[in-house]
């Protein structure tokens, strides 16, 4: 191998390459090609990203989302000491209507035994989602809402208990008002535990009525209240995404109308906004709203690419799927000026001045400032019906009229060709949409045979989104097979705007899609091999992409590579996928560049075609980062089931 396998910080090169700015010779591509796609699925907000340890807070679990689930649902009713009383599920004068259930807790008595040893009381106990981690030393965020309802005050003991039942923390609360008031207080914990459980215990006899019960690691990720967990956002934020569309996927559009997301249901105060069924089987709090994805956004530097339905529900709804999607429901035509309304109302609230209605909801949030949202999905991978179609120009018309200055996204059905491909791609045509949003999950033979598809769109049609797509499974053989993928999209980067795997995260237990980019669990996260690819790309973007500088076997369909340079930093990207069960060579000519030796950066995944990575172990297949002495003409030997990122500086 020409590389010397040595961990030193990378120079630059001896070269003469021009200005960062100009990059002769390359051909303009996306400078957002690469980003995130975040949906709801597999317990990837509530139970996932969304730091919120308190399973059910709100008491608004219901039989609708899954069948044995109720107001009461992960909560556990207890009375140590003798102690009893009631607990019943109320809706009156609830803290909001948006949240209408809440718990009445009724203490008829409170045993004081010298016989029993241990605290006293009535109250419950919350296991939050499969346990509660909490490592020792650090604090955590509690707090509730409560209304007294008894003449006395009611004392809250407030603690986090092993499965032992041994207190890892504690502190108290007592209630002060006949009203709805919010009580917080502080836990640090003294030990560490990754099963542990909240328990909130009334001390003495009374009433009163709780509700939003909830519990946060002070550490979310950038401290953020109402945040995100650390680890995980930590590893998206590695990623370096240029941008993030989110809150899905099916998501969007939602099983019945009913059921389509509606962002001003996800913003200002979390108690106040409304939770609902998830489409993938289990509850959305909504605590995971429309400002935190924003924030999050900004927080790692990414483009925010909000997705609203195009007033249709899902094609699946009620599960249609298994009699041909035929469950696709329409907003009535007298909904859509208040419907349409509400789309522009998003770019106001993100954009806008704090002077105006929408823009000062976004103020109060916390967030003066814009948000400078460019992009805004309509649609989801939507039945192209001439109903769809209706309501979506309708919506595109009247953003195109009210806001020149955002691109919209529109959308060309659940596949890479078929009926609703073909005539989403008329409707773009027809209403020059700047992009379309196309979709694809499929066998890793098709990402490899497939790579020259874009090379053959019109380069004057609408761009292209590809907000999902997915070769079946998380083996280092997909993984691969998408790398090969990548680099065609590097390749017609002024036809491909951006690209997003999906999905991005999935909970163990919790998996509802074959193949996703993260798995995780309470404790533990593992990058797939897919991950480390996305990495390796997004990492290594450019706004300037290099014919001829590889060559290799072009006939050989297991060979792909690329080469881009960032006009910000001046460097030259060179890519190179070989999906083969042998080495394979690549021919480097940097001679163009001005480049005649140096050393670069190299990244390696490589391994063995069916190797994965799993919660057994995480590492088995990892990106190797060494420097690599380059000349100005060499041959790269690249390894089977390889993709290799040679990354060169070009200023000093
Ligand atoms: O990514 C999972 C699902 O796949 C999305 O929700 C949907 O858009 C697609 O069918």
């Amino acid at each position: 191998m020409l590389f010397i396998l040595a961990l030193f910080a990378w120079c630059s090169f001896h070269a003469g390459f021009v200005s960062a700015q100009t990059v002769p010779g390359g051909k303009k591509i996306s400078p957002v090609l690469f980003g995130l796609f975040f949906e709801d699925i597999n317990y990837a907000a509530d139970g996932g990203l969304y730091a919120e340890l308190v399973q059910n807070r709100s008491f608004e679990y219901n039989p609708t989302e899954r069948k044995e689930w109720h107001p009461f649902a992960y909560w556990e009713y207890i009375s140590p000491g003798y102690s009893y009383g009631r607990i019943s599920v109320e809706t009156k004068e609830p803290l909001h209507p948006n949240n209408p259930h809440y718990i009445v807790l009724d203490v008829e008595f409170v045993g004081h035994y010298e016989q029993y040893k241990g605290e006293t009381g009535v109250g419950f106990k919350n296991s939050g989602f499969d346990g509660i981690v909490v490592r020792e030393g650090e604090k955590y965020n509690f707090s509730l809402f409560a209304r007294q309802l008894s003449d006395v005050p009611v004392q809250l003991w407030i603690s986090l208990q092993n499965p032992k039942g041994e207190v890892l923390s504690e502190n108290s609360i007592s209630t002060s008002s006949t009203d709805w008031v919010k009580y917080a207080t502080t836990l640090t914990a003294k030990a560490c535990c990754d099963t542990a459980s909240l328990v909130v215990m009334a001390r003495n006899e009374g009433k009163l009525a709780l509700d939003m019960i909830s519990l946060f690691p002070e550490k979310t990720f950038k401290n953020r209240t109402n945040g995100l967990r650390a680890d995980l956002a930590q590893m998206l934020a590695d990623l370096q995404p240029k941008f993030i569309r989110f809150p899905g996927g099916c998501l969007v559009h939602g099983d019945g109308l009913g059921n389509m997301y509606r962002w001003k249901n996800t913003i200002g105060p979390v108690e106040q906004r409304k939770g609902q069924r998830n489409i993938w089987g289990y509850h959305q709090t909504a605590g995971l709203g429309f400002f935190e994805y924003f924030q999050f956004c900004e927080d790692i530097g990414a483009k925010p690419l909000p997705v609203l339905p195009a007033a249709v529900s899902c094609q699946n709804s009620g599960g249609t799927w298994r009699i041909g999607g035929t469950g696709q429901q329409t907003l009535p035509m007298g909904e859509m000026p208040d419907y349409i309304q509400e789309v522009l109302d998003l770019i106001e609230w993100a954009n806008g001045p704090v002077t105006s209605e929408w823009g000062a909801k976004r103020a109060a949030a916390g967030h003066s400032e814009p948000f400078m949202l460019e992009y805004i999905g309509i649609g989801n991978e939507d039945k192209i019906t001439p109903e769809f179609e209706e309501r979506f120009t309708m919506i595109y018309n009247a953003v195109k009229k009210e806001h020149p200055e955002i691109t919209v996204v529109g959308t060309v059905g659940p596949f890479h060709s078929g009926p609703d491909f073909e005539k989403g791609w008329e409707l773009a045509n027809e209403l020059k949409i700047p992009v379309v949003d196309e979709h694809y999950y499929t066998d890793p033979n098709w990402f490899i045979t497939n790579q020259y598809r874009y090379d053959r769109y019109d380069r004057n049609a609408s761009k292209v989104y590809l907000g999902e797509y997915a070769s079946w499974g998380n083996k280092l053989r997909n993984a691969i097979a998408e790398a090969a993928y990548l680099t065609s999209l590097e390749r017609n980067g002024d036809v491909v705007l951006m690209a997003s795997y999906a999905p991005l995260l999935a909970k163990k237990g919790f998996t509802q899609w074959r193949t996703d980019l993260i798995f995780y669990d309470n404790v533990n996260i593992v990058p797939t091999p897919n991950y480390h690819v996305q990495k390796m790309f997004m990492n290594n973007q450019g706004d300037f992409y290099f014919e001829n500088i590889i060559e290799y076997n072009k006939s050989d369909s297991t060979l792909a590579a690329s080469c881009v340079a960032d006009s910000k930093t001046g460097d030259v990207i060179l890519k190179m996928v070989n999906a083969s069960n042998e080495n394979k060579n690549f021919v480097i000519d940097l001679s163009s560049f001005g480049i005649t030796e140096g050393e670069a950066e190299m990244t390696l995944l490589n391994g063995d075609a069916e190797a994965e990575n799993t919660f057994f172990d995480s590492e088995t297949l990892v990106p190797e980062k060494v420097v690599f002495d380059v000349d100005e003409k060499f041959v790269y030997p690249a390894f089977a089931m390889s993709l290799t990122v040679i990354r060169m500086k070009t200023t000093q």
